[in-house]
């Protein structure tokens, strides 16, 4: 009888790793990665540029091969769910779409009726306050109404996972912090299964359930820190005394990694 009661976790990375080929030999960028993502949980990856954090999402995407180890993501038992979406720092939407039509495109993907797919589309839109702009289009919004819409994109895709590499990264201050709240709502609603790379430590404390601390390149995991603070969060969870812990505990061996990843440039 299988007495198994832990679900398997949505994503599951074993022993991965990543050897570029480049012009001055191979380059290691993910060394022996391990990590177990559970059903409707964020984790938030942090480290210093260039240890391999894209490198990894975009093998967790099925965007980048792996030179060896493996990554799964378990299906749910909805069918015909995409498997992940993807949200770059750079806008990705169609220039020449609408709004609208961006949001409900991955829809439009899996042959899903214009009816319906607009619907899920401007229900998407009224959740972040860009109803109004439906049929705009990208050149007509600001840069943070271009990335809500990338972020809704991916939502109503429905997928299994949502992989998020520096999405607010191009946002002045004000955005981004109006965004993260955005983004904390929506995940308190829907229990997505995220993984979200992010170069702000104070977002990572305060996104995630966890956070993954990787090391400079080649890229390992250091630490895996699980991050208490209640929720429902919000910008005031920041002001917390538990919130200055963790940033304090992270950054102490994120830093140490930062100057170490410099010296290696040198
Ligand atoms: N297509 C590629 N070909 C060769 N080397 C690559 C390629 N993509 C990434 N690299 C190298 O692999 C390493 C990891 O890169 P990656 O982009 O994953 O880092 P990162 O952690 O996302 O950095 P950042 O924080 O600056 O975005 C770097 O040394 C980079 O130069
Ligand atoms: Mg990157």
């Amino acid at each position: 009888m299988n007495t198994e009661t832990t679900p398997a976790p949505k994503i599951r990375a074993r022993a991965v790793y990543k050897t570029y080929d480049t012009a001055s030999g191979p380059t290691a960028a993910v060394q022996d990665f391990n990590l177990d993502v559970a059903d409707g949980e964020f984790v938030a990856i942090v480290g210093p540029s260039g240890c391999g954090k894209s490198t990894f999402l975009r093998m967790v995407a099925g965007l980048e091969g792996i030179s060896s180890g493996s990554i799964t993501i378990t299906p749910g038992p909805e069918k015909d769910r995409p498997s992940n979406s993807v949200v770059f720092q750079e806008y990705a939407i169609f220039p020449w779409k609408t709004v609208i039509e961006n949001v409900a495109f991955g829809l439009q993907m899996r042959g899903i009726p214009a009816r319906e797919r607009l619907e899920v589309a401007r229900s998407w839109l009224d959740r972040v306050g860009l109803a109004k702009f439906a049929d705009y289009y990208p050149h007509q919004i600001s840069g943070g109404m271009k990335q809500r819409v990338s972020i809704v994109r991916a939502l109503a895709n429905d997928p299994e996972v949502l992989l998020m590499d520096e999405p607010l990264g191009a946002l002045d201050a004000q955005t981004r912090v109006v965004l993260q709240e955005e983004l904390l709502r929506i995940w308190e609603e829907t229990r997505k299964t995220v993984l979200y790379i992010t170069h702000s430590l104070e977002e990572a404390v305060l996104l995630g359930d966890r956070v993954v601390l990787m090391s400079a390149q080649p890229g390992r995991i250091l630490e895996i820190y699980d991050i208490g603070l209640p929720r429902p969060r919000s910008f005031g969870t920041t002001t917390l005394p538990e919130f200055a812990e963790y940033r304090a505990m992270i950054w102490d061996k994120l830093s140490a990694e930062v100057t170490r990843a410099m010296e290696m440039q040198k």
